[in-house]
């Protein structure tokens, strides 16, 4: 395949393995696999054969085991990835050397290098692995995630602060900010400009807004004849938006453009630690509140919008994947007479742990600041405002969760 097809990750591949005078292999792949930074620096030192695997030994120690139909489906050649899109073209369906590679029979030959492992199958077709891809993807090894672990906030947690200025210029600013809202679920973005719509330029700099039956991109202040808590003066208890949706948006953006009422503070905690909390304090309440689905409800004119789904979701660990919580949208309670007081004691004892100050973020949004936070784990609300005494407007939107992982690992290449 012609490099000049490539864009910037496969190009740094091929660079670099030139300036280190190795013969470069495209892998199809935009993520860093040769020497450099984020990769691996072992070379290949050995490859034995047994039956229906290879066995590799890289220059650090490293031992791999291969099985050879997982060396023929991982190909990377023309015919096998397609060369605009890197997508998988090979079919191990429709391939008739299959039945050989649990017989043992399916590969002619191999030879190898420090940097390359070349395979020749029995139809004659060619393999071609650079050693560095290998090593990234040896079977048994977890390949590194480029995306930071999420992080309980400890008490009196304080979050990070990236300005826009750095967010914008594209130095590090934004990775900072990415690295931070993915770890702590919560970032401030401080001194950015008090323009309507600025909001959307940096949500659509990382992704499509998401949109929701409050649009794409939302005004928050009070209207009269409001259709939701948020668009009214009142305070609004910590909560998560939209638990009424079978998914509801992961990454939350909200950017101040006035804020000179009296009041409208506003508030955050860590729904996963509060969970661990209440795991720790109160098993029996985590229990009913994980495994009990609820009703959530939102309805005006033109929506009625609901889901049943618990306050707690778990994972298939036991870990907290998601918190629904919000008063003012929680339906009918609908249960069994008999477990109603245990879920209302269940859903006070966790909304407790919510109110401890040495687990909240408490701040007044500025002029130009911007908060972004994880929907489906932090919670957020504010005080109530005097609209008499000021103006209060933010703009808000979301974002996919997926959309911001790959924006990270696209600025880590
Ligand atoms: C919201 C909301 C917070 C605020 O719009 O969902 O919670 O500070 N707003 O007004
Ligand atoms: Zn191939
Ligand atoms: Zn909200």
């Amino acid at each position: 395949m012609s490099s000049a097809l490539l864009s910037s990750g496969g190009a740094f591949n091929d660079a670099l393995t030139a300036r280190q005078g190795q013969t470069p292999i495209d892998m199809a792949e935009l993520r860093r696999y040769r020497q450099g930074s984020g990769a691996p620096a072992a070379t290949l030192e050995s490859v034995t054969r047994q039956a229906r695997r290879l066995t590799l030994h890289w220059s650090d120690g490293r031992t791999g085991q291969f099985p050879m139909m997982w060396l023929r489906d991982h190909c990377a050649c023309d015919q096998c990835r397609h060369p605009l899109t890197r997508e998988r073209l090979y079919k191990l369906l429709d391939d008739p050397l299959w039945e050989r590679f649990d017989g043992d029979d399916a590969l002619a030959s191999f030879e190898f290098d420090a940097n390359a492992l070349t395979l020749t199958w029995q139809d004659g077709h060619v393999s071609r692995f650079d050693a560095g891809w290998l090593y990234q993807r040896c079977p048994g090894q977890e390949l590194a995630t480029l995306l930071p672990t999420p992080t309980p906030w400890p008490t009196h947690f304080t979050p990070s602060h990236v300005s826009h200025a750095d967010f914008v210029d594209g130095s590090d600013g934004r990775s900072r900010w990415a690295n931070a809202l993915l770890r702590d679920g919560l970032v401030m973005l401080d001194q950015g400009p008090c323009e309507l719509e600025e909001v959307s330029r940096i949500a659509e700099s990382i992704g499509p807004m998401r949109s929701t039956n409050f649009g794409g991109r939302f005004d928050v202040r009070s209207v009269p004849n409001p259709n939701n808590a948020a668009y009214t003066a009142i305070g609004l208890e910590l909560h998560t938006d939209l638990p009424n949706w079978r998914q509801p948006p992961d990454i939350q953006l909200l950017y101040c453009l006035e804020n000179d009422a009296e009041g409208g503070e506003s508030s955050f905690a860590d729904g996963f630690a509060a969970a661990e909390t209440l795991r720790a304090e109160n098993p029996e309440a985590f229990r009913v509140l994980s495994e009990t689905p609820i009703d959530f409800r939102f309805q005006d004119d033109g929506h009625d919008i609901a889901v049943r789904e618990p306050v707690i979701d778990l994972d298939g660990e036991g870990r907290p994947r998601e918190i629904r919580f919000n008063n003012w949208i929680r339906d009918t309670l609908s249960l069994p007479s008999d477990q109603i007081e245990a879920w209302y004691d269940a859903y006070r004892a966790l909304w407790q742990i919510l109110r401890r100050p040495e687990g909240r973020v408490e701040l007044t949004l500025e002029p130009g600041q911007m908060v972004a936070f994880d929907n489906r784990r932090v919670l957020h609300g504010r005080n109530a405002f005097d609209p008499n005494t000021g103006k209060r407007h933010l703009q808000g939107t979301y974002l996919d969760l997926d959309m911001l992982q790959s924006h990270l690992r696209v600025l880590s290449r």
